[in-house]
C-alpha cells in the first residue's frame, strides 16, 4: 500500500511550478506601440565625388529604414556611383575582399555600426571618416538621423 499512497501523493500533490498567466500589461513587449511598429529612418546624402565649378558639391538624398541594409547596398539600389574606374570591373561583390567600395562618412558617423576586421585591414592607414561601403551597416533599427557621405575620397581633390 505504500506505493499506492505514494502514487496517490504524486498526483495531487500541489505542483511547485505554476503556471501564470501572462497580461498585456505585464509583458512591456507584447504590448501594442505606435513606436515599435514604425520603422526608424536615417537620411542619407551623398556628396560629389568632386565639387563642380562654383565650388559646390553635386547631392543625393535618399531615406533608408534604420538597420535594414548596408550603404552598398543602399547606394547599388538607387544608382549612386560607388566604385571609381577600376572598381566598376574588378569589384568584389561586396564580399569585403577588394577595398574599392570606399566612402568618407561626413556626417553622422554615431548612426553606422563599428569598423569591422576587414575594414580595419583594409582602411588601416587611410582617415578614420573612411568606410567600406559593403561592410557599413546604416542604422541599428532603433536610432534615426542623418547621415552625409562623401563619395570616392580617395578622388577628392
Ligand atoms: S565591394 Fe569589395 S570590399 Fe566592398
Amino acid at each position: 500500500m505504500a506505493a499506492t499512497s505514494s502514487l496517490f501523493s504524486l498526483s495531487f500533490a500541489p505542483s511547485r511550478r505554476r503556471s501564470i498567466p501572462l497580461s498585456r500589461s505585464a509583458n512591456p513587449s507584447s504590448a501594442p506601440s505606435d513606436l515599435s511598429s514604425k520603422p526608424q529612418l536615417i537620411e542619407l546624402e551623398f556628396l560629389g565625388p568632386k565639387a563642380g565649378g562654383d565650388g559646390s558639391s553635386p547631392v543625393d538624398r535618399v531615406t533608408a529604414i534604420s538597420g535594414e541594409k548596408l550603404l552598398r547596398n543602399i547606394m547599388l539600389e538607387n544608382k549612386i556611383e560607388l566604385y571609381a574606374a577600376y572598381g566598376k570591373v574588378m569589384n568584389c561583390g561586396g564580399r569585403g575582399s577588394c577595398g574599392t567600395c570606399i566612402v568618407e562618412i561626413i556626417d553622422g558617423k554615431e548612426l553606422l555600426n563599428e569598423r569591422t576586421n576587414t575594414e580595419l585591414r583594409y582602411l588601416k592607414k587611410k582617415p578614420e571618416s573612411w568606410r567600406l561601403a559593403c561592410q557599413t551597416i546604416v542604422g541599428n533599427k532603433e536610432n534615426s538621423g542623418k547621415v552625409v557621405v562623401q563619395r570616392m575620397p580617395q578622388w577628392k581633390k
